[in-house]
């Protein structure tokens, strides 16, 4: 992807970036109903996205046409302040009207790999082949991961759905995320990145550092924007 096909908004402040990427995500939304009468979105962690998740659930939805999935989860129980699941039912899914089978989740019963397999089974049948989210939405650490990717992909080259994470250096050390594969084969790839922590490995994504997972994020047929404040962009 050469420099000229990246689209990258900078905004001065949290407030304009979250009004900018809720806009760009409902228009997103609405494509999708519109062409298929049913939309997925695969939703981070973190906290980058706290006030977007906040925002999109006082938007006019119909969210019985939406599916919310999760980017990746920590093998920590629901009831977690770790849990990615405990953060978006607080955010989102308890603001809004959505059929309980709407959300679909990633830490559900037995080992990591059962979860992994039970979740790639999931997302199989809801796509019926090769899994295409309409929007996925991500963070990027300071170490450049982004999901729960935390290696670059010949290591975890994996085509598995959801793949688990036995070493995350982010804690909790075990979790489960969607692949690289599957990441890229969505229709619009969100990245929503803040703070000055973020601006060097930020760049060096930018000029292609394929140490850092975050630079394996690339869209096959679907596009890519990024949205950051001023402090990752000097
Ligand atoms: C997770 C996230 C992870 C997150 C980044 C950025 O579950 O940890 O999916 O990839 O997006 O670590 O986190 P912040 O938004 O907190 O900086």
């Amino acid at each position: 992807m050469s420099s000229t096909d990246r689209d990258i908004r900078v905004f001065a402040n949290n407030e304009e970036r979250t009004g900018a990427v809720r806009e760009y995500i409902l228009s997103c939304i609405h494509e999708a109903l519109d062409a298929r009468n049913v939309c997925s979105i695969a939703l981070s962690g973190g906290t980058t996205p706290l006030s977007l998740y906040a925002s999109l659930s006082n938007a006019t939805l119909d969210w019985s046409r939406i599916h919310v999935f999760l980017v990746d989860e920590r093998f920590v129980s629901t009831d977690s302040a770790d849990s990615n699941e405990k953060m978006i039912r607080q955010t989102l899914i308890s603001n809004i009207t959505i059929p309980t089978e709407n959300f679909h989740l990633l830490y559900t019963t037995g080992t990591l790999e059962n979860m992994a397999y039970e979740a790639s089974h999931d997302i199989q049948a809801f796509f019926g082949n090769k899994p295409s989210f309409d929007i996925i939405l991500l963070g990027m650490g300071d170490d450049g991961h982004t999901a729960s990717l935390f290696e670059i992909p010949n290591m975890h080259n994996t085509h598995t759905i959801v793949v688990p994470i036995h070493n995350s250096p982010k804690p909790p050390s075990e979790r489960l995320s969607l692949s690289y594969t599957t990441i890229n084969n969505a229709a619009h790839i969100i990245f929503l990145v803040s703070g000055s922590s973020k601006s060097v490995p930020f760049h060096s994504v930018q000029n292609n550092d394929t140490t850092l997972p975050a630079t394996h994020i690339r869209p096959l047929n679907g596009d890519m924007v990024w949205f950051i404040d001023k402090e990752v962009a000097v």
